[in-house]
Parts: structure tokens; C-alpha cells; sequence
């Protein structure tokens, strides 16, 4: 099934708040069953551009359902979810999957790698429903290869790389398009405490350089060391640490970068 073939036709839907990346307003999510469960309880959540969040909670809090909802990947059972100002519950399922294509890039613990592909063909996969070309598309892989520090492994199949190069390729491929908000459902689960300390210093830099990111960890220690964290309980946000940063300082955090904060 190929959703997202077409361009997105994204004109229809009015912009709703063209500051925020992402806003979630009074979202609630439940799951039918006996009984039912209610993963998501009025949640009220804003992501402004330039941001990098952290989303902490222990298991089952509602991580991977609320990263579900932020990525259009799952639709709420109540309340609004809107993408660059775009509200999610006025457009069909083919123009939700052409925004998912072009604005969200998506990482997961487990990289989720084409095996049977290279480094730069995964790479490249990230522009597939973008309308771009085979050599533009291989083009700008290779550009986001330089960007995560593995230009070196573009040949090579995930399987003869590390477990820290194949999540340096998934975070390319979810760059690769230059999508307006990048979802990461625990990252660094899979790694060495040191592999994944590099790959949240490479998340880092890249939100400096301008990337939006909001970061899923059940990892307090983590979240700790990102500039905004968020933390969800059974289906609440119960705390969030700082208020959406206006544009123009999130420019200025890139020009800024390299402030001390390491101990
Ligand atoms: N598909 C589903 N059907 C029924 N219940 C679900 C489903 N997915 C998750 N849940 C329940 O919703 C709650 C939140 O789950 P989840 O979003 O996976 O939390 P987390 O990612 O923080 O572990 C849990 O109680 C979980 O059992
Ligand atoms: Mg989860």
C-alpha cells in the first residue's frame, strides 16, 4: 500500500498556532478492551520549533502511546493534534500519511534497518515519498551521512556496522528530509552506556544546529541532560520543566553551542 505516492496536498486545513512544531490539546487515548485502558488523559502538550524535549516515565505511563499520537502513526480517541499548525482530525488518511512522509522523521530503539540495503540506500529511503529524485535522493544521504559523522560506512550493510553506527544511519535517515519535528522512542535503549551518550551528544548537536526533537525515555538520568524535560504518569503530563522557548532563542542556542555542561 502506497499512501503517500502523491505530493502532500496540504493546503485545506487552516493553520491553527503557526509557532508550534507540534501542539497537542486536551488529547485523550483509549484503548477498547475489558476494561478499557486510558493511556492518555487530557494531555496539553506544545513543541516549538529549535526545541529538544525529553519525555520521561516509567514503563507503561503512556510513552509510546503518546509518541503514536505525536506522529500521526495513531489517531486520539478525543481532543486535537496538530502538526505545523495543520489540525490531524481535518485531513484523510492519505494526507496524514503525506505529512508523516515529509515533516516527521522517526527513530526507534531498534534502528529498524533494511538489511538487506546500504547505509546511503537506507539513507536515501527517508526521501522516498518526498517527490525527489534517484540522485537527488542518494545525494542528500550522503550529505546526512557527513552530518552524523558515518560518510565512511555509505557502503556498507547494517549488519557489518555497530549498533552506535546503525542508530547514527536511523537518525540520518530521519534527517534526511529535513522533517519539522524528529520523534525518538528511546534511542539509546539498545546501546552501551557510552555508545548511547554519543548518540545523545550527536541529538544534541544536531538540535543545535537547528533540529526539533523530542526525545521518549523511561531514563531520568537521560532526560536530565536535555533542556527540557517532560514527565508523563499514567497517562498525565505531571511536570514540565520549562515553557515553549521563543524561535528566535532557539536560533541563538545554535550559535551558542558549546556552553559547558558536562560533569
Ligand atoms: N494496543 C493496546 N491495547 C490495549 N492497551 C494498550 C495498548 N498499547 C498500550 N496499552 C496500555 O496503555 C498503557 C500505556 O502503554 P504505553 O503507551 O506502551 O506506555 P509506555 O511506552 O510508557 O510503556 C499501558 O497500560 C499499556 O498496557
Ligand atoms: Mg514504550
Amino acid at each position: 500500500m502506497n499512501l503517500a505516492a502523491a505530493p502532500p496536498a496540504l493546503g485545506s486545513a487552516p493553520p491553527l498556532d503557526p509557532q508550534a512544531v507540534l501542539e497537542l490539546d486536551n488529547v485523550t487515548k483509549i484503548y477498547g478492551g475489558e476494561p478499557p485502558v486510558v493511556a492518555l488523559d487530557s494531555v496539553n502538550l506544545t513543541i516549538g520549533a529549535g526545541e529538544l524535549v525529553g519525555i520521561v516515565g516509567p514503563s507503561g505511563s503512556g510513552k509510546t502511546t503518546l509518541l503514536h499520537v505525536m506522529g500521526t502513526l495513531d489517531r486520539p480517541t478525543s481532543g486535537r493534534v496538530s502538526l505545523t499548525g495543520l489540525d490531524v482530525a481535518e485531513m484523510s488518511e492519505r494526507q496524514i500519511a503525506a505529512l508523516r512522509a515529509t515533516r516527521i522523521g522517526f527513530v526507534f530503539q531498534n534502528f529498524y534497518l533494511a538489511e538487506h540495503e546500504t547505509v546511503l540506500e537506507n539513507v536515501a529511503d527517508g526521501l522516498l515519498y518526498a517527490g525527489v529524485g534517484t540522485a537527488d535522493r542518494r545525494r542528500a544521504a550522503a550529505e546526512a551521512l557527513e552530518r552524523v559523522g558515518i560518510a565512511h560506512r555509505a557502503g556498507f550493510h547494517p549488519n557489518k556496522i555497530s549498533g552506535g553506527e546503525r542508530q547514527r544511519v536511523a537518525i540520518a535517515r530521519a534527517l534526511v528530509g529535513r522533517p519539522a519535528i524528529v520523534l525518538a522512542d528511546e534511542p539509546t535503549g539498545n546501546l552501551d552506556s557510552t555508545t548511547g551518550a554519543n548518540v545523545l551528544a550527536l541529538l544534541k548537536e544536531l538540535n543545535a544546529e537547528g533540529a526539533t526533537i523530542a526525545l521518549i525515555t523511561h531514563d531520568r538520568g537521560l532526560a536530565g541532560r536535555l533542556p527540557r524535560q517532560v514527565e508523563i504518569l499514567d497517562g498525565h503530563i505531571v511536570s514540565d520543566s520549562t515553557q515553549m522557548p521563543d524561535p528566535d532563542s532557539a536560533m541563538n542556542r545554535g550559535i551558542e553551542h558549546g556552553s559547558p555542561q558536562g560533569r
